[in-house]
């Protein structure tokens, strides 16, 4: 059986947890493939809140198989925390969760590192997480990383780290005038994380192949959003990997004939944490409401996220470089608050009006939003299980953006627990 790629459409955070968590009911295996624990992925099953930062979102269901893919970037210390607060919830992980052995492990310098730069860059911040996914992503690319499997071999971990030491350290006193790091400190400390995680470690390349061969379904679950891609991002306010479905490829180790289904998952307004462009943000009242009823808070950093108006200018982007099959709605639910909805379907760019997202970051800062308004249902929909229990007004609103966004809806979202889900479409079938 194929792949079936779940991506974020936005800035991040718009539900990927939850979907994946829905849709797990359905596939045997969820593969991790990008990203490290800036992400915050939250499921919520009868009215338990988990918040999983590396541990793939299908967890929950305990016959599934989890694999975290060699295009992560993983803090060994976090991923441990994990492990201990499933077990803690009575979740048995042994024998059914994967590390790979070639993704790359975030180490102590990475994580001065980030918020070093971060200070450096002053007012031009990023407004990173500062979990040095950053810096260990530029270590992979620079040739200087640390794998899982290095980390589990001592001898090795030892030689790689005296070496990497040595230029960290002179990095961290002359540039930024932090302290030194100690070696036998930092050995000690990751032997004992290499003892913890080694019973997971696996070739995620070769586990992955051996499911879709054995005809079961694997979902790959993507981190973050399409905005937040170090390519078709809005860089330099990005991440430092592929979020993208075609991450998938490098990050798992799979082909394009590998995958069946791209499906978005796309918030019913738009947030952002960090720093950079949004063109639809609002510093109002409504940004207030919409912070307010979507709890838009970061499961990560717990930072107030930017929140605004669906932006569909910069949505068509993002089914562009992605190539989304199948779309899913998400909190739709939290704009039942509202009398009238808005939804940003064009820019004015200096002066002249685009339908097109801009690709220079000047222009994305200075695009004003023009704003199709629709009449709101003004009611609580998070108890609607079906199509037609939706009042005509939602039901509006969800066709205008299948029109606006061109690609069909799959799933609509109603609220964060697994339940609160409503079918249109099996991406499945
Ligand atoms: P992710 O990073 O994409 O997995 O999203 P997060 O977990 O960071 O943020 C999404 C938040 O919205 C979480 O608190 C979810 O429990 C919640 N959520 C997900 N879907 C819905 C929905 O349809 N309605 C509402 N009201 N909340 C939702
Ligand atoms: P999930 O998977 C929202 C943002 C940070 C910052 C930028 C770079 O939960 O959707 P980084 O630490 O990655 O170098 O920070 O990216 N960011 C996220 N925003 N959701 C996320 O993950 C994010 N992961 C990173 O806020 O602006
Ligand atoms: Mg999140």
């Amino acid at each position: 059986m194929p792949g079936y790629i779940i991506v974020g459409m936005q800035w991040g955070d718009e539900g990927k947890g939850k979907i994946v968590d829905y849709l797990t009911q359905e596939a045997k295996v969820v593969v991790r493939f990008q990203g490290g624990n800036n992400a915050g992925h939250t499921v919520v099953v009868r009215g338990e809140e988990t918040v999983l930062h590396l541990i793939p979102s299908g967890i929950l269901h305990t016959d599934t198989q989890c694999i975290i893919g060699n295009g992560t970037v993983i803090d060994p210390a976090v991923l441990i925390e994990e492990l201990d607060g499933l077990a803690e919830a009575g979740c048995e992980v042994d024998g059914r969760l994967g590390i790979s052995e070639a993704a790359h492990v975030i180490m102590p310098y990475h994580k001065i590192l980030d918020g070093a730069q971060e200070r450096f860059r002053g007012a031009n911040r990023i407004g990173t997480t500062g979990r040095g996914i950053g810096p260990a992503y530029a270590d992979k690319a620079d040739r200087l990383g640390i794998r899982i499997g290095d980390l589990l071999d001592a001898e090795t971990f030892k030689r790689k780290l005296k070496s990497v030491l040595e230029y960290k350290n002179a990095l961290l006193s002359k540039s930024f005038g932090e302290a030194e790091l100690d070696f036998d400190s930092i050995v000690e400390e990751y032997q004992g994380y290499a003892d913890r995680l080694r019973p997971f470690a696996c070739d995620s390349v070769a586990l992955t192949h051996g499911a879709l061969q054995a005809g079961k379904r694997v979902v790959f679950e993507g981190a973050q959003g399409a905005m937040l891609d170090v390519d078709h991002g809005t860089f330099p306010y990005v991440t430092s990997s592929s979020t993208m479905a075609g991450g998938v490829f490098p990050g798992a180790g799979i082909g394009p004939r590998n995958v069946e289904a791209i499906i978005g998952i796309v918030k019913a307004y738009t947030t952002r944490v960090g720093e950079g462009p949004m063109p639809t943000e609002l510093t109002d009242e409504v940004g207030e409401a919409l912070r307010k009823h979507g709890h838009e808070f970061g499961a990560t950093t717990g930072r107030p996220r930017r929140c605004g108006w669906l932006d569909v200018v910069q949505l068509r982007r993002a089914v562009m470089v992605n190539g989304m099959t199948h779309m899913v709605i998400t909190k739709p639910d939290v704009l039942g608050v509202f009398e009238t909805i808005q939804i940003c379907t064009a820019y004015t760019v200096d002066g002249e009006k685009t339908e097109t997202f801009p690709t220079s970051l000047a222009r994305i800062e200075s695009a004003q939003p023009l704003y199709e308004e629709m009449p709101g249902w003004n009611c609580d929909i998070s108890g609607c299980r079906a199509w037609e229990e939706f009042p005509a007004e939602a039901q509006a609103y969800f066709k205008r953006l299948e029109e606006l966004i061109g690609v069909p809806i799959s799933i609509i979202s109603v609220g964060p627990g697994r339940e609160q889900t409503v079918v249109c479409v099996d991406p499945f079938n």
